[in-house]
């Protein structure tokens, strides 16, 4: 639970709100880009979803702390659910816990693969409707631009520890940083930060994995890591890392990447050649238990904030050229090509598990009428 004892902290998040960040180049292309969307949409309807009836999702900060609250609130009400998924995952003890299971079942499948986009663009709106549905959100995911906070995350509204953040940094524990398999010094390492230990304002306790764990975390009793683990959340909140994560690494990605191959690859990022990419860099931002590993993320809430922005990010790619990228997958239905497998496309299947039955990925590819019309939002 967030504790709401400490005025120092309380007045540390009324700071943060008066915060302001006047528009980065991402910002700015993305509004750049809205007369193309309408243009397109003017030309091609989509299931009924328009521009005045899209939602918006909203940045972190821009959120009043009220409404980060009611998110937070949400999140917990989640939390407090029963699991779904207790009957195949036993460590699952909440709703919460069922997006976990299902993106530690899938993660092989849905990264470096043809699903990374789609497939987490669904998982999102998913997880936004059930705190919609089940939990009584009236507001809509809100994502985290990383530019905002990159030069000092720990003091950002998002870690910052106060009511308006999604928790804190967590206690400093010596560690010996962080190792990166498969990337040439110093890039394999992810140096210690000031955390590495529980988060004391947390928003969760966490029931399952590890299985690629960053830190000294005692194994789950499954190897699948589906059975029940329970413990505190940890952070290492982490500037290193975040320092690729700027408006300068993202506009890049999007203005320098017309293949939805290279898009991809280079947001992922290319780890042999010392690139972590901005989806690795927003989770190592973060790194700790469970953030920083690969199967078992979604457990630190914050994941859903970082991953509204990878499908924020997508969505203005998409915009640079909305006839050819809504219809454009890459890659091959397996990670990475292994075991080799064929090359993904539009009608490759893409499913959320127990959550939610499978849908072909062409339904995944507009955030404006996709799955039937049910996606119909934007970002603001
Ligand atoms: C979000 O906040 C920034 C200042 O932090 C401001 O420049 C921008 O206009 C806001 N956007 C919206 C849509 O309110
Ligand atoms: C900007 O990003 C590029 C890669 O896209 C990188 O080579 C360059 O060092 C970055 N510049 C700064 C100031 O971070
Ligand atoms: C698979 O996609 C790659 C590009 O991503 C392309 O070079 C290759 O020809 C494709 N293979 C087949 C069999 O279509």
């Amino acid at each position: 639970m967030i504790q709401r004892t400490a005025w120092a902290i309380a007045l540390l998040a009324v700071l943060a709100t008066a915060q302001t960040y006047p528009p980065d180049a991402v910002d700015k292309l993305a509004a750049d880009s809205l007369p193309n969307l309408k243009e397109y949409l003017a030309k091609n309807p989509q299931n009924g979803c328009t521009y005045e009836t899209a939602v918006k999702r909203r940045e972190w900060s821009n959120l009043s702390v009220q409404e980060r609250k009611d998110y937070t609130d949400a999140v917990l009400c989640l939390m407090s659910k029963p699991a779904l998924t207790s009957a195949q995952a036993p460590g699952a003890k909440s709703r919460f816990d069922d997006y976990m299971v299902v993106h530690i079942q899938q993660t092989p499948r849905n990264h470096g693969s043809t699903f990374f986009l789609p497939w987490h663009r669904y998982y999102v709106w998913h997880y936004e409707n059930a705190l919609r549905t089940e939990c009584g959100y009236k507001g809509y995911q809100p994502y985290w631009n990383w530019d905002r906070y990159a030069k000092d995350p720990s003091n950002s509204p998002l870690f910052d520890g106060g009511e308006g953040s999604m928790g804190g940094n967590g206690a400093k524990v010596a560690h010996q940083g962080i190792p990166i398999p498969g990337a040439p010094s110093p890039y394999n390492m992810i140096p210690p930060a000031d955390g590495g230990g529980c988060v004391t304002t947390a928003l969760s306790r966490i029931n399952l994995g590890p299985i690629a764990p960053t830190l000294r975390i005692t194994r789950n009793p499954r190897s699948d890591g589906l059975g029940h683990n329970p413990r505190c959340l940890r952070r290492d909140v982490n500037k290193n890392a975040a320092a690729v994560t700027t408006a300068n690494y993202t506009h890049s990605l999007i203005t320098s990447n017309s293949d939805v191959y290279w898009f991809q690859t280079v947001m992922e990022g290319q780890f042999p050649q010392g690139k972590w990419g901005v989806h690795a860099g927003g989770h190592y931002t973060v790194s700790g238990d469970p953030a920083g590993d690969f199967y078992v993320s979604p457990g630190d809430p914050v994941f859903w904030l970082h991953h509204a922005m990878i499908d924020r990010v997508w969505w203005i790619w998409q915009m640079q050229d909305l006839e050819k990228r809504l219809a454009q997958v890459s890659m091959t239905r397996t990670m990475n090509n292994f075991p080799p497998s064929a090359n993904g496309t539009l009608d490759d299947l893409s499913g959320l598990g127990v959550l939610a039955g499978d849908v072909k990925v062409r339904e995944l590819m507009s955030t404006m009428g996709g799955l039937g019309g049910k996606f119909c939002y934007i970002y603001d």
